[in-house]
């Protein structure tokens, strides 16, 4: 059985402006024959002129999210041939902070991956428990439910990543114990529709946490935010994740 590819992935949220291009300049430069998936998901208005930048290089370009619909009467929003014409390879979909920011549901996520994958894109899918949720109990409950959810129909390790980021976690310095990630990691293992989709861990990743993160089973790489904004400490985590 194939095994899932290891992708180190950027999440740079709303911020970068032109000017921030030499950050992904500098880690194209850095890592030029790379051992595993590199990535950054700029905010729109930078995936063309990185993509430009990056061409031929190792580092590949993302978006943060893209419409259900192909085109139309949508103003504001981005179709994902768009992403495409614009140089992505991939989408992230479902992010905590969309769900919670524009109301998005698991249903809507799975219409905005089927979407996408048809538009030739890779979904990265978000998954993640809140604070309240983990106190109760309900973790794998409420990932399991997101996951069976957010999928679209024919999903596989071509066109799917799975990002397990719980929401108190994310930028706020605390991180899951490795037995935590390692429980939610192995019940989306077993869950999913292709044993090789990569499974990414995010959620206040930073170089001196990266080694012991990628350490566990299940996890194939990582989604980062803030980290990854700089050449230097993201490819600390990249390095991290070749060694892995
Ligand atoms: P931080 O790495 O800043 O905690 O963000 C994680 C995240 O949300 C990536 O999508």
């Amino acid at each position: 059985m194939p095994k899932p590819c290891k992708l180190a992935a950027g999440n740079w949220k709303m911020n970068g402006l032109r000017a921030d291009l030499s950050e992904a300049e500098s880690l194209a430069r850095a890592f030029t024959a790379a051992s595993c998936g590199i990535l950054i998901c700029p905010p729109a208005t930078l995936i063309a002129p990185m993509a430009e930048a990056l061409a031929g290089s190792a580092v590949m370009v993302g978006a943060q999210d893209c419409h259900p619909a192909e085109k139309g009467a949508h103003t504001g929003d981005i179709s994902a041939q768009m992403l495409v014409d614009a140089g992505a390879r991939h989408v992230i979909l479902g992010h905590s902070e969309r769900r919670a920011d524009h109301g998005e549901t698991s249903h809507l996520v799975a219409a905005k991956a089927a979407a996408a994958q048809a538009a030739g894109l890779v979904t990265i899918i978000c998954l993640g428990e809140s604070e309240v949720q983990r106190d109760a109990g309900q973790t794998l409950g409420v990932v399991l439910a997101q996951l069976a959810d957010s999928l679209p129909a024919g999903a596989e390790a071509a066109n799917t990543v799975i990002a397990y980021e719980p929401i108190w976690a994310i930028g706020t310095g605390r991180v899951p114990s490795v037995a935590q990630i390692a429980e939610v990691h192995d019940a989306l293992r077993a869950k999913l529709p292709d044993p090789a989709i990569s499974l990414l861990y995010g959620g206040s990743v930073k170089p001196d946490n990266a080694t012991e993160i990628f350490a566990v089973e299940n996890v194939d790489g990582a989604l980062v935010g803030g980290a990854s904004l700089k050449a230097a400490d993201f490819g600390r985590i990249i390095t991290a994740l070749h060694a892995a």
